[in-house]
């Protein structure tokens, strides 16, 4: 059973990676070790009170499992209220209150194996994949890794040392191209953004998508909706495309409309929702706009992060009924065929709908 509960973890280390990014180390006490074992890939959900409200945020893992240290990678954006507090502010020896590591931008590694990965990485999009990176190298001795990594310059660079040193260490399982959108390359291939004729260039001459076992894939929206775009033009099967959103942009106006005609259609549809062993009916208010908020009102603490259908922290299983998804960038084909939904964008459709987070 996923655990919903927070966890307060003290700060080892802040350290800083660029000018507006740093890592935090935590300290694991034993008593926390087994809450906090993690899949290469996985995020950790922050909870905290800033200027007068509560925040949630998901920050990536960006260690491997054999590391034996937990460490996030958190770069300041504009107008961040917690990316911005953890860069100006957080030091060594503070407390955060942190759920234990969930997430499905994951892949099982095997050390029989022989495989070839490539990774699209833009930004801070290089925190999962990195941890991903470091543990394919290190678990599968035979496996190659091909990163591909959009910045803008190279002081902006996460992690440029630590990927310089594996390269140095892998070297020959090891393959890293930097694309810089402001400076200029000696060669064309490597100036500019990665965008679809930068990745169409990339899968036509230096790797092959069909030799590829796992594509990872996390960034700006338009380079991952790029990568995917093309993988899927060069019939790369979906199974291959990993793919780790951290944020999604607003609905379109009909969307909006349509979720709304559907969220007031469920105006009073009872539902039975289980958290922590606790059954509870709730009936559907449209006001609330989403299961979700609707569980939460009625007193059930249903864990959230984002409320945007991409992190998962709200992750429930159907079990009677139907329901209606706004958006989902969270779970995978498989997932929603065993009848798991994001409840932060979830609508019940029929009277009677059973959930439970317990799962
Ligand atoms: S809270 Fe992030 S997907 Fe629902």
């Amino acid at each position: 059973m996923a655990s919903v509960d927070f966890h307060k973890l003290r700060v080892a280390e802040v350290k800083r990676e660029t000018p507006d990014a740093v890592s935090v180390r935590f300290e694991l006490p034993d008593s926390l070790r087994e809450a906090f074992a993690f899949k290469a890939g996985q995020h950790l959900t922050f909870r905290r009170d800033l200027n007068g409200e509560e925040v949630r945020r998901n920050y990536s893992v960006c260690v491997s499992p054999s590391e034996g240290v937990l460490k996030i990678g958190v770069k300041k954006i504009a107008g961040g209220v917690f990316s911005g507090w953890v860069n100006d502010e957080l030091k060594a020896g503070d407390e955060l209150e942190v759920m234990a590591p969930h997430g499905s931008f994951c892949w099982i590694f095997d050390p029989d194996e022989r495989r070839e990965y490539v990774a699209f990485a833009g930004g801070s999009g290089i925190t999962p994949i990195l941890s991903l990176m470091k543990t394919a190298l290190a678990t599968e001795p035979k496996s190659r890794f091909t990163l591909f990594y959009g910045n803008r310059n190279s002081p902006g660079v996460m992690f440029l040392e630590e990927i310089a040193g594996l390269k140095d260490r892998y070297i020959d399982r090891l393959s890293v191209f930097h694309f810089l959108e402001d400076e200029e390359e000696e060669i064309d291939l490597f100036n500019g953004r990665l965008d679809r004729e930068k990745v169409e260039a990339l899968l036509s001459g230096v790797v092959t998508p069909a030799n590829i076992d796992a594509f990872f894939i996390c960034g700006p929206g338009p380079m991952m909706d790029a990568a995917e775009e093309m993988l899927l033009a060069k019939s790369v099967e979906k199974s291959r495309i990993l793919i780790e959103r951290f944020t999604t942009g607003p609905l379109s106006a009909a969307q909006a409309a349509a979720a709304l005609a559907l969220e007031e259609k469920a105006a009073g549809l009872k539902m039975s929702v289980t958290l922590n062993g606790r059954r509870m009916q709730v009936a559907f208010d449209p006001e609330k706009h989403s299961i979700l908020d609707n569980v939460r009102a009625a007193g059930l603490p249903a864990p959230f992060a984002c409320k945007g259908g991409v992190c998962a922290t709200c992750r429930a299983k159907v079990t009677a009924g139907e329901v209606s998804m706004k958006v989902n960038y969270g779970l995978s084909d498989e997932e929603i065929a065993e009848g798991y939904v994001l409840t932060c964008q979830s609508t019940p459709l029929t009277e009677g709908v059973a959930l439970t987070y317990d799962v």
